[in-house]
């Protein structure tokens, strides 16, 4: 079964919004993919790693002529790829070499909030560190870093600042799958940008309340490029990392391809599709085969009619064997029939983006819900099809369960773990929600704008029975 649409309804394209910019098609030369290095570790052994990640300025070869100034992680935009082990003691030096304030969130990885998780109230000060350990436990998958300062996350996030992070398991590693880093496994960064003067960013020029739009799609950092395929069968780590647009991927010959996993690691099955539409900060690996090409030939990836990426087909091995069909058993938390369902409502447009119906207050806790018991939350986007948006809800410190949409089976690509998901205006999604750490979780929008204009709530998860933990949430003012 080839599944060939994008599941969401297609009034609901963010295309609807009188403020979208459209993807234009390069007129700049094709340039080499740009494949974000490995970060390499301060120290490692089987059961521990260490690592220094520094959030710093630098400029970039976007276009041809002036370069753009950017930050990044350990580079000069985006940042290096950061490889985490199921099992690992890990121990992060975070760096702030930048002129502002900022965080280091590591979105998708089960960690505790509100501190290690990096939300708004873990700030690193300009010219400071802070240090974090945790164990990792967690399914392979591949996860994100990006600043969360409240609330300038956003502008922050055009400058350049967001990196892959994969997280590594046994499991997945006995799956016959290509996992050959820069070769046959490559992260893809999906963002958008507009240049302004001398090749320069500028985000309070670009400002739109409901998400900052450019027309030139920028591909891990990279202005209309290509890959060089030299394996038959080629995995994408797609991110959407994009501050508000939505990606409506497909290929040239509308070719298959194979969605092996979503936000939070393998889907139950691997589903083959043409058509596969990311919001914003999702991700989906998908593995694409080569192998009615041949070298000379050249594959388009697009989102709507834009080509963004250029593969270049070489001669390659055959790989005979297959992909393997079941990817990951999945046994979905019991939930207690007694346990209320949460309601939690996305409202409004532009300033006017509201969480059940208020503003995001760092200090107030609008949420509780005990460790390990799980939950169903129905997401509700009050917007209707004609003036609203599909908000992508995302929460922090746990990855979810799709249960339904409108009462409706949910999409067949998401019936992995997810910690972000596609709400249609007029839609309720019912997620089940389970916490494994005690701690302070943020949980938004994710369009970006929307977020730092406080469509954001916050919850905090608490061991049943034992005294609760006094947390220290920052406010505007001790910022
Ligand atoms: Cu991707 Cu609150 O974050
Ligand atoms: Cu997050
Ligand atoms: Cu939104």
């Amino acid at each position: 079964n080839v599944y060939t649409d994008y599941f969401f309804d297609e009034p609901a394209f963010n295309t609807h919004d009188g403020g979208y910019v459209a993807l234009e098609t390069p007129t700049t030369p094709q340039q080499p993919l740009a494949i974000p290095p490995l970060a390499v570790p301060d120290t490692e052994t089987s059961h521990e790693v260490s690592y220094t990640i520094t959030a710093q300025e630098g400029e970039a070869q976007l276009l041809p002529g002036e370069k753009t100034k950017t930050w990044g992680y350990n580079a000069d935009i985006l940042g290096r790829t950061i490889i985490l082990n199921d099992g690992q003691d890990v121990h992060i030096t975070l760096k702030n070499n930048l002129p502002e304030l900022t965080t280091f969130h590591w979105h998708g990885l089960n960690v505790s909030g509100p501190i290690i998780d990096g939300g708004c109230h873990a700030p690193v000060y300009p010219g400071k560190a802070n240090k974090i350990d945790f164990t990792l436990h967690q399914e392979a998958a591949t996860t994100w870093l990006h600043p969360h300062p409240c609330p300038s996350t956003a502008e922050q996030v055009w400058h350049g600042l967001a990196a892959a992070v994969i997280v590594k398991d046994k499991h997945e590693a006995s799956l016959h799958l290509p996992r050959n880093y820069g070769v046959d496994d490559i992260p893809v960064v999906l963002q958008d940008r507009r240049f302004h003067d001398h090749n320069q960013f500028d985000y309070r020029a670009d400002y739109d309340p409901d998400g900052v739009q450019g027309p030139t799609a920028l591909i891990n950092g990279t202005v209309n490029p290509y890959f060089d395929v030299t394996s038959q069968r080629l995995r994408l780590r797609l991110l959407d990392g994009a501050n508000r647009r939505e990606w409506r991927l497909h290929f040239s010959d509308d070719l298959k391809f194979t969605q092996i996993a979503g936000d939070g690691g393998l889907l139950p099955d691997a589903v083959d599709l043409t058509h596969l539409m990311l919001t914003c900060a999702e991700r989906a690996e998908v593995v694409v085969d080569f192998s009615g090409y041949h070298a000379g030939d050249e594959v388009v990836l697009y989102s709507d009619d834009t080509p963004i990426v250029h593969f270049r087909i070489h001669d390659f091995n055959a790989d005979p064997e297959p992909l393997p069909t079941h990817l990951l058993d999945i046994k979905p938390p019991v939930v207690d029939p007694a346990t209320p369902i949460r309601k939690v409502v996305m409202s409004g447009m532009d300033e006017s983006v509201m969480l059940d119906g208020k503003k995001f207050n760092m200090q107030r806790i609008d949420a509780e819900q005990p460790v390990g018991q799980a939950q169903y939350w129905d997401v509700t986007n009050t917007n209707d099809m004609t003036g609203g948006m599909v908000h992508p809800f995302h929460i922090h410190g746990t990855q979810f369960l799709i249960i339904s949409r409108n009462g409706h089976a949910s999409y067949p690509n998401e019936h992995g773990y997810k910690d972000t998901v596609g709400v249609n205006p007029g839609e309720t999604v019912r997620i089940l929600v389970r916490f494994d750490l005690p701690g302070v979780y943020m949980y938004h929008c994710h369009i970006i704008e929307h977020e730092d204009g406080g469509m954001m709530a916050q919850i905090e998860s608490y061991e049943a029975g034992k005294p609760r933990p006094k947390y220290k949430l920052m406010d505007m003012e001790t910022l």
